[in-house]
């Protein structure tokens, strides 16, 4: 059976394009008569499927007639795209957002906007409405492309805006401002149905719904056209893709890579659960698909696995850990690592440390539990002191800084592929990454060889980088 995405209804589609042509005649007119143009800054927190949107939200304001930029004192409207995952995140926002107060008293006609995955949560944006009263436009993960008709709203009525509704809806071809020339992210899903038990995403992000693969590889082509070298795909479980439709992901990343040209691919996150041999044949199989695995396992403990609602052991982790090295030796792995989940005990978290000692990753993303309202988690006992967990993260930094490092010795003398990203750290050196993700600076010209792939011959490990000098 064919997927069908539940893209956004086309009255609806047509009223948002309706919207961003008045605001740009209406910020064109004003234009005419002041000689400047509206300068628009946009910060994205949390994950890179937010980094994604931000993307989509300064290419609206572009198409709405607002200049991008990047220095949030000169700007005209400020708009903060939130991360709801953590509380330290939520901390940062509310933060930023309060500091704004002196900006807007400068200057009146400043428009400040939250968006993304924090007002989504009821509770958030009441907090927003209550204590945050010069923030005039406030909107959730699920009407972003709402934003022209919220603005002009705004900008018109010059009242508060708000629109925290729930659409589970997927909105194409939204105009894009893409931050690289590089790299560039392509998100082919939203949302996320698995509910594991500490995750606000399906509550801030609603349900999963995948994009058209025809409009997903059009995209790919374009970036492709454009110059890009690497391509990240994006989904909150890219394994889930096509939602059992005739559409699987190993299926959309094979027609992916069958693209000719010089190029990357890369993918996240993987839901181990959901992550087949056959994807991981696919991948061994490409030729664009860089061998790079973000598999998050979040916990060693297999009783804290159940109390996660994560759908999977160790036991059969490590068996895909397991068929992916047979398959490709040389694949370097990434994961996610909670410390401190509810209940968890040191017998809990030495499994944590025996399973990253077995699997050997490249790289380990480490949280410290924060208790999300709303989700099952948040009202498990929870008898461990913060104390003893912040003992518990250090010692799981160590052994990874440990691990990592013997991982880039083992390098030396081995001859990678890079593709250079720009000027490294030192004076005359050049900066990139190999398909693994290791970070590795050489002398050369970033100049010359920035956007292109090239060989270097290792002759040095740092714990954050590998250094090399060029070859053929
Ligand atoms: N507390 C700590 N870490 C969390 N993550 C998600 N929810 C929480 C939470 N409540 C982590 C998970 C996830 C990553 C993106 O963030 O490890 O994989
Ligand atoms: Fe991304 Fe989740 Fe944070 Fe939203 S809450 S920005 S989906 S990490």
């Amino acid at each position: 059976m064919p997927y069908e995405p539940p893209v956004v209804a086309p009255e609806e589609a047509e009223a948002c394009r309706r919207a961003s042509a008045e605001a740009a005649a209406l910020l064109a007119d004003e234009s005419v008569r002041t000689g400047k143009t509206r300068l628009a800054y946009v910060r994205s927190y949390g994950c890179q499927q937010n980094v994604a949107d931000g993307e989509r939200l300064k290419g609206m304001l572009e198409a709405m007639g607002f200049r991008i930029t990047d220095v949030p004192e000169e700007a005209d409207l400020i708009l903060f795209n939130t991360c709801a995952v953590r509380e330290h995140a939520e901390n940062r926002v509310f933060g930023n957002v309060g500091a704004l107060v002196h900006q807007k008293r400068r200057n009146p006609g400043l428009i400040v906007g939250v968006c993304g995955c924090m007002p989504q949560q009821p509770q958030v944006a009441e907090r927003l409405r209550k204590r945050y009263p010069f923030v005039d436009l406030i909107f959730g993960t699920q009407v972003l492309h709402r934003l022209p008709i919220l603005l002009l709203e705004q900008m018109r009525s010059h009242t508060r805006v708000v629109d925290i509704s729930e659409q589970n809806t997927i909105a194409d071809d939204l105009p894009v401002h893409r931050d690289g020339s590089l790299k560039a992210w392509l998100p082919i899903m939203y949302g996320c149905d698995n509910f594991c038990s500490y995750c606000v995403v399906p509550l801030v992000r609603g349900r999963e719904r995948s994009r058209a693969p025809e409009s997903v590889l059009r995209e790919a082509e374009q970036l492709i056209a454009e110059g890009y070298k690497e391509i990240t795909l994006l989904g909150q479980n890219v394994n889930s893709y096509g939602k059992g439709g005739d559409w699987d992901f190993a299926r959309l990343l094979e027609a992916l890579d069958r693209i000719p040209g010089d190029y990357r691919l890369r993918f996240m996150t993987s839901h181990p659960k959901d992550c087949t041999e056959r994807l991981l044949d696919v991948m061994a199989n490409g030729e664009h698909i860089c061998r790079q695995l973000h598999l998050p396992v979040q916990s060693g403990s297999d009783r804290v696995l159940r109390e996660m609602n994560r759908h999977y052991d160790t036991a059969r982790y490590l068996s895909l850990i397991d068929y992916a090295r047979r398959v490709m030796p040389d694949l370097a792995f990434s994961s996610d690592i909670i410390v401190g989940f509810p209940g968890e005990t040191r017998a809990d978290f030495d499994m944590t440390l025996d399973l990253i000692r077995r699997v050997r990753y490249n790289a380990l993303y480490t949280f410290i539990y924060s208790p999300r309202e709303g989700t099952r988690a948040a009202s498990m006992p929870d008898p461990v002191s913060a104390e003893e967990k912040g003992v518990w993260f250090r010692k799981l930094l160590d052994v990874q800084n440990e691990i990592g490092e013997e991982i880039h010795r083992s390098y030396i003398g081995r001859r990678l592929r890079v593709l250079w990203e720009g000027p490294g750290k030192a004076e005359g050196t050049v900066s990139g990454r190999t398909e693994g993700g290791t970070i590795v600076e050489a002398p050369g010209d970033p100049a010359a060889l920035t956007g292109r792939f090239s060989f270097v011959r290792v002759t040095r490990a740092m714990n954050w980088a590998v250094a090399g000098e060029l070859c053929e």
